[in-house]
C-alpha cells in the first residue's frame, strides 16, 4: 500500500491539522509532568527514522532526534556529505534503497520536487522537514504556540502580519491560517511577492465556506495594520547567499521594530514569532527578546510538532486521530 506523506500543511485536512496541534499540546503537557503517554511510549522501538539534511538546521534536527528518541527509536542522521542524496545517484535510487531499510525518511532538501520525488517512491512515510516550498513542522509548531498564547477558541478571527521574503515558511504558514480561520496579510518588496502558481495553492486550500484572507502588499504598515501577530523569517534564504546584497537592498525598511508597529497601527496587545535563526536585519533586540517575542516557546515546540508529525504519520500511518 502507498504510504501517506507530509508534505506540506496542504497535505491536511483542517480537522486533521487540529488534531496534529491538540496532539502535540497533549503530549506537551503529559510528558512536562512527567508521563509518557501510552500513545507515544515505545511506539517506535526496533524502528529506525531516517533524517536526510542537505542543508544545516538546529531545530528541526534537534528536535526530530529528540522526537524519535522519546518514543524508542533510532534517528539516523545522514548529512550532505554522508549520502548520496540527489548527487552522484539518482533520488529515485536513493528513495527506493533508503526506504527499504527504514520506518521513514524526513529530509531537508534543497528544490521541493526532491522531496516530491523522495516521497513519491519510498515505500515508507516521507515528512518535508524544508524545502524551498514548505515547512510543515514550522507551521504545526507555530499553531502550537498561538493556541498556547491566545486560547485556542480565540485563534479564529485572529490577524496575522507577515512582513519580509515570500518563502517557504511563508507558504505553509499561509495554508496553516486559511485552514484555520486566521487572515493572513504579507508585505513584501517587490519582486519578493508570493509566487502566482504558489498563491493558487494557498488559497485553493482554504476550506470551502472559509472567510479568512490572504492579502498582500509592498507596504509593510499596510499588513501590519489591525494584526494581532507580526511574522518574519530570514531575508536570506538557505542558498540564496549569492544575492545578499541585492536583498539587504530590497527589503530596507522591513525590519520588525516597536516604531514600525506603532506606525502601521498593530494591535497594542500584538506578539511576535520568527522560526529562527534570527539576523537582526529583518527584527531588532527590542522586539526580537522583548515581552511581546514568542519566539523561545515557538522554537521548543518544535520538539511537540515532531512528536506529534511522527505519531501522526508513522506510528499511525497517517491516520490523523
Ligand atoms: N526553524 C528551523 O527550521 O530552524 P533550523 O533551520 O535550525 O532547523
Ligand atoms: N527560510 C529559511 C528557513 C530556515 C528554517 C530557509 O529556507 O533558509
Amino acid at each position: 500500500f502507498a504510504p501517506r506523506h507530509l508534505l506540506s500543511i496542504a497535505d491536511l485536512t483542517p480537522t486533521e491539522f487540529s488534531t496534529l496541534l491538540s496532539n502535540a499540546s497533549s503530549h506537551k503537557t503529559a510528558i512536562k509532568s512527567g508521563v509518557t503517554p501510552a500513545a507515544l511510549a515505545g511506539k517506535l522501538s526496533g524502528k529506525t527514522i531516517a533524517l536526510m539534511f542537505s542543508k544545516r538546521s538546529t531545530r528541526t534536527r534537534v528536535s526530530t532526534e529528540a522526537a524519535v528518541t522519546s518514543m524508542g527509536g533510532h534517528p539516523m542522521f545522514l548529512g550532505s556529505g554522508d549520502i548520496q542524496l540527489g548527487v552522484n545517484e539518482s533520488l529515485y535510487d536513493t528513495s527506493v534503497v533508503i526506504s527499504s531499510m527504514v520506518s521513514a525518511m524526513v529530509a531537508r532538501v534543497n528544490a521541493h520536487d526532491e522531496v516530491a520525488n523522495l516521497a513519491k517512491h519510498s515505500s515508507v512515510p516521507v515528512i518535508n522537514a524544508l524545502s524551498a516550498d514548505f515547512h510543515p513542522l514550522q507551521t504545526i509548531a507555530d499553531f502550537v504556540t498561538i493556541q498556547e498564547t491566545f486560547g485556542k477558541e480565540k485563534v479564529q478571527g485572529l490577524k496575522v502580519a507577515w512582513v519580509g521574503d515570500a518563502n517557504n515558511v511563508l507558504f505553509d504558514l499561509a495554508i496553516g491560517c486559511l485552514k484555520m480561520g486566521v487572515d493572513i496579510a504579507v508585505a513584501a518588496p517587490a519582486g519578493y511577492e508570493i509566487p502566482a502558481a504558489m498563491k493558487q495553492l494557498i488559497l485553493a486550500s482554504a476550506p470551502k465556506g472559509s472567510t479568512a484572507k490572504l492579502t498582500e502588499t509592498n507596504v509593510p504598515e499596510e499588513a501590519i495594520k489591525g494584526s494581532d501577530i507580526l511574522v518574519t523569517d530570514t531575508w536570506i534564504s538557505m542558498g540564496q547567499e549569492e544575492e545578499s546584497a541585492k536583498r539587504l537592498k530590497a527589503f530596507a525598511g522591513y525590519q520588525i521594530t516597536e516604531e514600525l508597529a506603532r506606525r502601521g497601527g498593530a494591535k497594542d496587545s500584538w506578539r511576535f514569532m520568527h522560526c529562527l535563526p534570527r539576523h537582526s536585519e529583518e527584527v531588532d533586540d527590542e522586539v526580537f527578546y522583548g515581552r511581546r517575542s514568542l519566539v523561545f516557546p515557538e522554537a521548543e515546540n518544535r520538539l511537540w510538532a515532531a512528536i506529534s508529525a511522527l505519531e501522526g504519520f508513522v506510528v499511525n500511518k497517517g491516520n490523523i486521530v
